[in-house]
């Protein structure tokens, strides 16, 4: 038997990515709820200019790859339903072969129905003259308002335009509806072709992680180990769902640090928190380990506190539970703790009620995770925390951050920054951790590095 080479270990099987007919369901489960005087429309996320007349790396609108696949920008997609002559009509750049030597290769309108699935397409530069004949006689119109702002003036254009064509007998549709309300609410439940595409991305960035820790060495800088996490998740066909927070000592108490610029010295903690993005699926990934292989007294009796709270946490996520109970357990966890290391006094409830864990852990506990890193899907019906339910993803990410200079904190605790953060789908009977590809009790982290 031929053993795997190395290079082969890091890719999938075959190539993971959701069927055409689960984005043909989406539509069809959108349209069913918009109802049949409805209209939507979706237009694909516009292209960033870096500098000059240099672009920023393109990412497609998560609704409009959610609903269509399709990647390319100056894009628009149109559902229109129980329209007799279809009902996902894609508005597209025309294929160009001039341009498309310099820009690349593109669908156009054949391909957005030979391989998206669309009743029709046009070139986008008709856009003008279409529109606004099928947002005839609809009364509804789906859109999300306030994200991509030039557009939104083309849609009031395309209204007006037609309101005021009235005394012609021409019908204007009358009510805009917020498209995200239905659409974010499907894509906080995770299908199982998307929970595969999760576990993929959760695979790849563990792994980056576990090679940060293998890699790190006193005196390297925080940008060559980004540099590492960077390189496992390209030669994954991933890429960072946000900038990596690569953070030594101090540096790990600033929340959303980036310059990931300082040399990593012996005797700190490094704090990573890296998620790559697969097939435009996120994972969120925070382990914090000692640069030089061995975590000191304090930092590990930190350092277990935040890993007991991530793993009481976890545990109270199951069908049933509400959002915000992780939450409340992890504080309730990190609370109790800080007393029993002296960095609080007092009784356990009345600092909870007072927040006074606050000082040390800031931020709360989760969020969903989906297609943005911080996905979309409300938090709260109403005025309560909305239970969970099987195919949701959060993270879980307690963390305590006690900078330098600290005041009423022995000294031995200052100058560390902790998180710890997983993602974990909610199951039937409980939950999935997702990213357990990479340790994080302190004695396995430690073996680990020893063993590089
Ligand atoms: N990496 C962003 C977050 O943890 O929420
Ligand atoms: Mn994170
Ligand atoms: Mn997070």
């Amino acid at each position: 038997m031929v053993r795997p080479s190395r290079s082969t270990e890091a890719r999938p099987a075959r190539a993971l990515t959701i069927a055409r007919e689960e984005f043909a369901r989406r539509r069809r489960q959108l349209m069913k709820s918009m109802g049949r005087d409805a209209i939507a429309i979706v237009p694909s996320a516009p292209v960033h200019l870096r500098n000059n007349d240099v672009e920023h790396a393109y990412r497609q609108d998560s609704n409009f790859h959610y609903l269509t696949g399709f990647r390319e920008p100056e894009s628009v997609a149109v559902l229109v339903p129980g329209r007799p002559q279809g009902e996902f009509l894609m508005f597209v750049r025309d294929r160009d072969p001039a341009r498309e030597t310099w820009d690349g290769r593109r669908a156009g309108p054949a391909g957005a129905c030979r391989d998206f699935g669309a009743d029709d397409a046009f070139p986008i530069g008709d856009i003008d003259e279409i529109l606004p004949g099928l947002l005839e006689n609809r009364a509804k119109v789906f859109y999300t308002v306030g994200v991509h702002r030039e557009f939104d003036q083309r849609v009031v254009g395309w209204v007006n335009g037609l309101r005021a064509l009235a005394k012609h007998g021409r019908h204007a549709p009358y009510e805009m509806v917020a498209l995200e309300h239905v659409l974010h609410e499907m894509r906080l439940f995770k299908s199982r072709g998307e929970i595969e595409l999760m576990r993929e991305a959760a695979r790849i960035a563990a792994r980056a992680h576990v090679r940060a820790m293998r890699r790190c060495r006193p005196g390297m800088h925080e940008y060559e180990i980004q540099a590492e996490i960077e390189y496992e998740f390209r030669r994954a066909r991933a890429e960072p769902s946000y900038l990596p927070i690569v953070g030594g000592g101090a540096n790990g108490c600033i929340l959303h640090y980036r310059e990931n610029e300082s040399v990593l010295r012996s005797g700190e903690l490094l704090l990573i928190d890296a998620g790559c993005e697969y097939e435009c699926y996120a994972s969120d990934i925070t382990r914090t380990f000692p640069i030089n292989g061995k975590f000191s007294k304090p930092q590990r009796a930190l350092y277990e506190l935040v890993v007991a709270a991530n793993l009481a946490a976890i545990a109270a996520v199951k069908p049933g539970n509400h959002w915000n109970a992780p939450h409340e357990v992890a504080v309730q966890v990190l609370t109790a703790g800080l007393v029993e290391l002296g960095l609080l006094k007092g009784k356990v409830p009345a600092l909870i009620k007072s927040q006074a864990y606050r000082r040390f852990y800031m931020h709360k506990t989760g969020h969903w995770l989906g297609m943005d890193v911080h996905d979309v899907g409300d938090y709260k019906i109403g005025a309560t925390w909305r239970a969970l339910e099987p195919g949701m993803v959060l993270t879980i990410e307690p963390g305590l951050y006690i900078p330098p200079g600290t005041r009423g904190v022995p000294p031995q605790f200052r100058n560390i920054g902790i998180r710890v953060e997983d993602d974990v789908l909610v199951t039937r009977d409980g939950h999935e951790v997702l990213t357990d590809g990479v340790p994080k009790d302190a004695a396995e982290i430690e073996a680990l590095m020893a063993a590089a």
